[in-house]
């Protein structure tokens, strides 16, 4: 009997949903795991010794338990201080999210970009170096966010924005020198696909076209073209088998329940009704 691919995903929080969703998308015919480590939640503003040597006990606990076939970081902050690490320690494929710098670089007019990510991937040593190899002639505005992160995250539970703040991070943003001829943004961390919609508001009321990028496609993509694919002739019996989506936490407690729901509706949702 053929079975299913068995994709694990993670993330801190909610932001890897962005991913995981992409994901479902291109391979509906998966079995998905998607692990956020929600008791160390925000992943953004922890010292890097440290949260490496959860990063990799956590995925290493997940791995043991759920043998995938693949493992995707659906993390910024985690993909660029431990991705190699882990890649060297399980043996099976890793697929990370890193700031998509050289497709903005490569789309960029102006030759002004911005990159929102958590304050952890702004100051990595990789991210620099992503500039240093694919945007060198650009100028790259790098704006460190964890109100972001905590925005995005409480926009999954309860639908609530606190539009205030997040005008104030833009207008931040925005008051950078150069800012005005940003012509793409890169969502350099998971959790801001969340709030697509309110970015787009954002930079439109500014009068300003701006490409938003964010990987979640082409990490689904990836992820296709690591698996290895069914024969024409087994396709129709693995649309037979029912895929299964399970929601892992590391926090346990009364939320935890109608998270986990929370996070499946999402994940199950129609793309237009997030
Ligand atoms: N979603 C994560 C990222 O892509 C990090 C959020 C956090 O700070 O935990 O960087």
């Amino acid at each position: 009997m053929q079975v299913l691919p068995h994709i694990l995903v993670f993330d801190s929080g909610a932001g890897g949903l962005s991913v995981a969703k992409e994901i479902l998308r291109k391979i509906p015919n998966c079995h998905m795991s998607y692990a956020a480590d929600d008791a160390f939640y925000p992943y953004g503003i922890k010292e890097d010794r440290v949260l490496t040597q959860r990063i990799i006990t956590q995925v290493g606990k997940l791995y043991e338990a759920l043998k995938p076939d693949i493992v995707v970081v659906a993390c910024n902050t985690a993909s660029t201080l431990a991705l190699e690490t882990l890649r060297g320690k399980f043996d099976c494929p890793f697929v990370g999210v890193v700031p998509a710098i050289k497709p903005a670089a490569l789309l960029s007019e102006s030759k002004v970009i911005a990159v929102l990510a958590t304050p952890a991937t702004v100051s990595r040593i990789y991210t620099h170096n992503l500039i240093k190899d694919y945007a060198p002639e650009h100028k790259v505005i790098l704006h460190g966010s964890n109100i972001l992160v905590e925005i995005a995250e409480r926009k999954l539970f309860s639908n609530d924005i606190d539009q205030r703040l997040l005008q104030k991070e833009f207008d931040t943003l925005f008051a950078e020198p150069n800012a005005e001829q940003i012509d793409t943004l890169v969502l350099a961390c998971t959790h801001f696909p969340l709030l697509k919609q309110e970015i787009m508001a954002i930079t439109t009321q500014r009068k300003r076209s701006i490409n938003l990028i964010d990987s979640g496609e082409a990490i689904a993509r990836r992820v296709w073209d690591l698996l290895d694919k069914p024969q024409a002739n087994e396709i129709q019996n693995l649309k037979k088998i029912t895929r299964e989506i399970k929601i892992i936490l590391t926090q346990t407690d009364d939320l935890s329940t109608a998270k986990k729901s929370r996070f499946l509706a999402y994940l199950t949702s129609k793309p237009n009704t997030d």
